[in-house]
């Protein structure tokens, strides 16, 4: 797919650009997205088992749903539109990497400083003290284990729905579309608040609005460029074509 020049002149003026990616940055990794046909949650009901009341009614079935998920994370590697945001990073003067994701693909991709707005799959912590959890994980028979300071269930350091966003980093997001001069919406339904208020947040603040997606969504109408492809093969086309024009190539 053709990438606009007039997109590729803004960002080769652009001083601060932010992206918030989404499930869809890490599909050509080889992980699920949530609500496409053959996502995770055509096959699993989302509040079953990403919810405090899905833990608290069955904390095994939660428990071996995220070791599940874990398993294939832990196999999958970073793709081009992973690494591309990286290249972003460096060419940009100003740089803020926003991720509903819990997969840690991007900071795997040599991405720094990541907002995550979810938590993360990969770190756990005591349901009932917090504290964090480094013990094993991976008891027989799928036991759910347990805190050795109080004895608490260990849970995913994930946000499950209906719980409070991390603030620190909901604040530091809200700043980044507040301020920059492009925001990006790479592989997101833009469906799931408060992350989906942050491309209007941008809009309304002055940004240019850019999303990256093969398919519509409800953002889609409110965008000033959409490049309708994979990530991992838009991204990297667009860092080429930035690259010439700035002759960093
Ligand atoms: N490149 C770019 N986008 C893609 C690709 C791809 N290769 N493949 C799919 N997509 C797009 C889909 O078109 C869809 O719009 O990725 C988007 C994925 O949307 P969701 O599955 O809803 O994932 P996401 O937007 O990240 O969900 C937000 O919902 O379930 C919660 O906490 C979970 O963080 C998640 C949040
Ligand atoms: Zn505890």
């Amino acid at each position: 797919m053709e990438i606009p020049g007039t997109l590729i002149e803004i960002l080769a003026k652009a001083n601060y650009v932010a992206v918030l990616t989404g499930a869809g940055i890490s599909a050509e990794s080889g992980i699920k997205t949530f609500r496409d046909p053959d996502g995770l949650w055509a096959k699993f009901n989302p509040m079953e088992l990403a919810s405090i009341d899905g833990f608290m009614s069955n904390p095994q079935r939660v428990w071996e749903w995220y070791q599940y998920r874990r398993d294939i994370i832990n196999k999958a590697v970073p793709n081009p539109g992973h690494l591309a945001l990286v290249e972003f990073e460096k060419i940009f003067p100003k740089f803020t990497l926003i991720t509903q994701n819990v997969d840690r693909l991007h900071q795997r991709a040599g991405s720094t400083n990541v907002i995550e707005l979810h938590g993360n799959i990969i770190e756990n912590h005591c349901f009932s003290c917090k504290e964090p959890y480094f013990g094993e994980t991976d008891l027989p028979g799928g036991e759910v284990p347990r805190c050795p300071k109080c004895g608490g269930m260990i849970r995913p350091s994930v946000v499950w729905f209906g719980e409070m966003l991390p603030i620190e980093a909901l604040n530091q997001a809200e700043e980044a579309a507040m301020e920059c001069d492009v925001f990006f919406s790479i592989g997101t339904s833009a469906e799931v608040y408060p992350a989906a208020n942050l491309p209007y947040i941008a809009k309304r603040s002055g940004a240019v609005l850019v999303e990256v997606n093969p398919n519509p969504t409800v953002l889609s109408p409110y965008v000033d460029f959409r490049i309708a492809e994979s990530s991992a093969i838009g991204l990297p086309n667009l860092v080429r074509l930035l690259k010439q024009k700035k002759g960093l190539e």
